[in-house]
């Protein structure tokens, strides 16, 4: 039986996948991802929606981390937050977000918070390092990131994780591309992590996205086995999340959302969102 990865029978060179395997239409795939993994492939014109609310939201992202800087307080960042949705007719994704709902407009995750800090009025402080999680609803449609801020100089250790998780993601995104599995991207963080002498968080996962905030599948971080191929048309994030010592999080009994590092060592996460092309992938958070 000749494979899909074998040359084609009609001596192009080409692998028979890429070459006369008989191809499926999109609308077909569409319903075979939908039934077998509850995935909604992106339609040209779904695609065209989202990618404009994620260049609404990683702009927004960017002027918020040009304004956190020494003495500026999450709160304020929140508050502009607020400001640059509204300019651009955007909803902010977090407000009112889950169970118990979620208060503010962004993530502020600060030194040992892993993820879904919430906003408040502590300056920030020389030697902090900050996470700034901004997912944007446009139309209806909707888009997710995230990145880190140095306040002013930080320790060898936070250099470490923010390096870290910044380049898990970078190579992640890498081997994007049409039937590549899912967990392939959490084969590359575990090497780049253990490269850089730091854990995996597995509680959290980045997921499927476009129209909800959070659609199928999962997409883990560490180590995992689901075998589901990217197809074009997925659109999901990547958003590893580093930690300089053990990987278990604890999450807030006072919030309900706030997840630390159990340890209390420094944490680091960056997030774009991603859409699986012909080719390979385009990061839409750019
Ligand atoms: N933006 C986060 C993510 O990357 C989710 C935040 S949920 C919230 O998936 F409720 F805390 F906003
Ligand atoms: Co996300
Ligand atoms: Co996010």
């Amino acid at each position: 039986m000749i494979s899909r990865n074998d040359p084609c029978w009609c001596g192009s060179g080409k692998k028979w996948k890429k070459c006369h395997f008989p191809q499926i239409s999109f609308d077909q795939l569409k319903k075979e991802y939908l039934e077998k993994y509850q995935i909604i492939l992106k339609t040209v014109e779904e695609i065209k929606k989202i990618k404009h609310s994620c260049k609404i939201a990683s702009k927004i992202l960017n002027i918020l981390c040009t304004y956190a800087k020494e003495g500026v307080t999450t709160n304020e960042l929140d508050i502009l937050s607020k400001k640059l949705h509204k300019e651009e007719n955007a909803i902010p994704a977090p407000l009112g977000y889950g169970n118990p709902p979620f208060p503010k407009s962004i993530c502020t995750s600060l030194n040992e918070v892993i993820c879904h800090g919430i906003p408040n009025d502590e300056p920030l402080q020389k030697g902090d390092i900050l996470n700034v999680d901004v997912t944007s609803i446009v139309e209806g449609y909707y888009g997710d990131c995230s990145r880190m801020v140095k306040i002013g100089e930080v320790s060898e250790e936070k250099n470490r994780v923010i390096e870290a998780s910044y380049e898990c993601l970078m190579r992640a995104i890498e081997i994007c591309k049409p039937d590549s599995k899912i967990y392939e991207i959490g084969n590359v963080i575990e090497e780049y992590a253990k490269k850089y002498r730091c854990s995996v968080v597995d509680q959290f996962v980045g997921h499927g996205i476009g129209l909800y905030f959070h659609e199928p599948p999962q997409i883990p971080h560490h180590y995992n086995n689901v075998d589901i191929p990217m197809t074009p048309g997925m659109v999901f994030t990547i958003e590893p999340m580093i930690n300089i010592g053990v990987k278990e999080a604890v999450i807030s009994k006072e919030d309900g959302w706030t997840a630390r590092t159990k340890d209390l060592k420094p944490s680091a996460q960056w997030e774009h969102t991603i859409l699986i092309t012909d080719k390979g992938h385009e990061v839409l958070t750019l």
